[in-house]
């Protein structure tokens, strides 16, 4: 009775918020724009909101004053403003001073459908789902019966090709972290032979010396990212603020290839590059092992994101793919940034055309919960080995399910390609009109990013876009990315490419 109560009220009081808020607001629109880019027909998104509407600088008055008031409790350094997730919709990013923002960075690429999809807020409102979201279990040894139907529903119906196994986790960095041990795991076991450690692997590994901690490593690439807990952060080479003072492994760190754009005009010369990684990789790895650290495994993004969206081509990766095996490596893909649909394919390693692309995918973002699928071999063979608390979250899957069915249902990786088409030509266009402030447009579906002249340049116009309406993001030195939801149209990238022009022409 209680909780029948309580889910109505919870549904009307979303329904309320959804609908009364989308009446209210939905009219005005950014104005002050010069509009060069070509109108798109507009495609309903039936909650989305049509348009920016600011009424304050970001942050705003309300905003800075609750970061002075969390500044009380925690740092604050990296917060942006506040937001009114409640008000929130679509593409549509509400802050508390009443702004409302096309969010093309989606909380740092993390939002796959929009702020409160009807689908999701359905789902929230059913009262047989309510004890998944008030019950969470420790899910390594409690699991509820559903879990594996949901899992099968949800994270194995995308699974990679050659995966059937998957192991959900809490985060990016925790996927990574326990996919590292995995492949630790499965490498030793390859070396002895069998499953079986000795008495000296037990003894020496409580007081962390070889062999029961062997000298193993992970080969990662300079301007990679895979996380900020010490072992993925061993294998992030992005910016120095995350990695200062903290403790790190002797590890190789390759090249990542640094291409020239677009990679169709520069075939030959990204082909030598690439060459040149390569090599650099297998030396390396024997380099590594005649130290007697071995590299376990190698780790890569499809585009490597936080460090300045790099992109290499199907060729390098399927080269490196075959190094990983020649030399008894295993090869994780990292597709925490890049997996569930924004390169217009559902995983970014499907663009390489492999039948066997990996040995361990890892994902968090926008599947909602963070995880690894992992070849069969790769499975530790005891329990606890590959444990923690939580495990993941099982009322994550009820919604990735649904946002499975949404992207299937309205072919949003169809929409994504088109309005990723969309974005790149108009970045094409504005690095042409503005040569001495944009150069190298890149990308793949909606997964897009453009160089700034310089950071601080490149700084200065993410404000001022955001004061105009759009959210962006930066990554590496002077790079803008673009990250938007896969609800992203075609009219969207137009809003965008409008005020991102306008902006520009302060510049000119
Ligand atoms: C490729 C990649 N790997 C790992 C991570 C770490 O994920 P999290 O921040 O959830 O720990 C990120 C986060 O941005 C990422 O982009």
């Amino acid at each position: 009775m209680a909780s029948s109560l309580f889910s109505r009220q919870l549904s009307l009081s979303l329904q309320k918020n959804l609908w009364l808020g989308a009446a209210g607001k939905s009219s005005s629109s950014n104005t002050g724009c010069r509009y060069v880019s070509k109108a798109a027909p507009k495609t309903q998104v039936e909650y989305d909101y049509d348009g920016p509407s600011m009424k304050t600088s970001v942050p705003g008055p309300r905003s800075k004053e609750l970061t002075k008031q969390l500044g009380e409790i925690q740092n604050v350094a990296a917060v942006n403003f506040f937001c009114n997730y409640e008000e929130s919709r679509g593409n549509y990013l509400v802050d508390v001073d009443g702004n409302r923002m096309l969010d093309i960075y989606s909380q740092i690429s993390s939002i796959p459908i929009g702020y409160n999809h009807p689908a999701l807020l359905k789902l929230m409102a059913n009262p047989n789902n309510l004890s998944a979201f008030v019950n969470r279990p420790a899910l390594g040894i409690l699991p509820p019966e559903n879990f594996p139907d949901k899992l099968t529903e949800s994270l194995l119906s995308v699974a990679p090709s050659g995966m059937t196994r998957v192991q959900t986790m809490a985060c990016g960095s925790c996927s990574n972290e326990n996919a590292y041990k995995a492949m630790f795991i499965w490498y030793r076991n390859k070396e002895r032979g069998h499953n079986t450690p000795s008495d000296e692997d037990l003894s020496t590994c409580m007081i962390n010396k070889s062999p029961g901690c062997p000298d193993l490593s992970i080969l990662s690439f300079m301007g990679g990212f895979h996380g900020r807990t010490i072992g993925a952060l061993a294998t992030t080479h992005s910016k120095a603020i995350h990695k200062l003072d903290v403790p790190s492994f002797d590890w190789p760190i390759a090249p990542f290839p640094r291409l020239q754009y677009p990679l169709e005009e520069f075939a030959k010369e990204n082909a030598q590059e690439e060459a040149r990684c390569l090599e650099e990789v297998e030396d390396l790895i024997i380099k590594w092992r005649q130290k007697g650290k071995p590299v376990a495994g190698i780790v890569i993004e499809p585009i490597q994101a936080e460090g300045g969206d790099n992109h290499a081509t199907p060729n390098f990766f399927k080269s490196l793919r075959n190094i990983a095996r020649k030399h008894g490596c295993a090869f994780h893909v990292d597709e925490v940034q890049t997996g569930g649909g924004s390169t217009g394919k559902f995983w970014a390693h499907e663009h390489w055309g492999m039948e066997d692309p990996a040995d361990i995918v890892s994902f968090s973002k926008k599947l909602l919960t963070g995880g690894f699928y992992y070849k069969a071999e790769l499975q530790a063979e005891k329990g606890y080995r590959i444990f923690n608390t939580w495990m993941g979250d099982p009322s994550k899957n009820l919604f990735l399910v649904e946002v499975l069915n949404v992207i299937r249902r309205e072919r949003l990786l169809e929409e994504v390609t088109r309005s990723g088409k969309t974005l790149l030509n108009g970045l094409y266009e504005l690095q042409t009109q503005y040569p001495g402030i944009l150069s190298r447009a890149r990308g793949q579906g909606t997964f897009c990013a453009i160089d700034v002249c310089d950071d601080e340049t490149r700084d200065k116009i993410l404000l001022k876009t955001r004061d105009k309406g759009v959210l962006l993001g930066g990554c590496g030195d002077r790079s803008i990315r673009f990250r938007p939801t896969l609800l992203f149209k075609e009219y969207h990238a137009h809003i965008f490419l409008n005020i991102f022009n306008d902006v520009l022409a302060q510049y000119k």
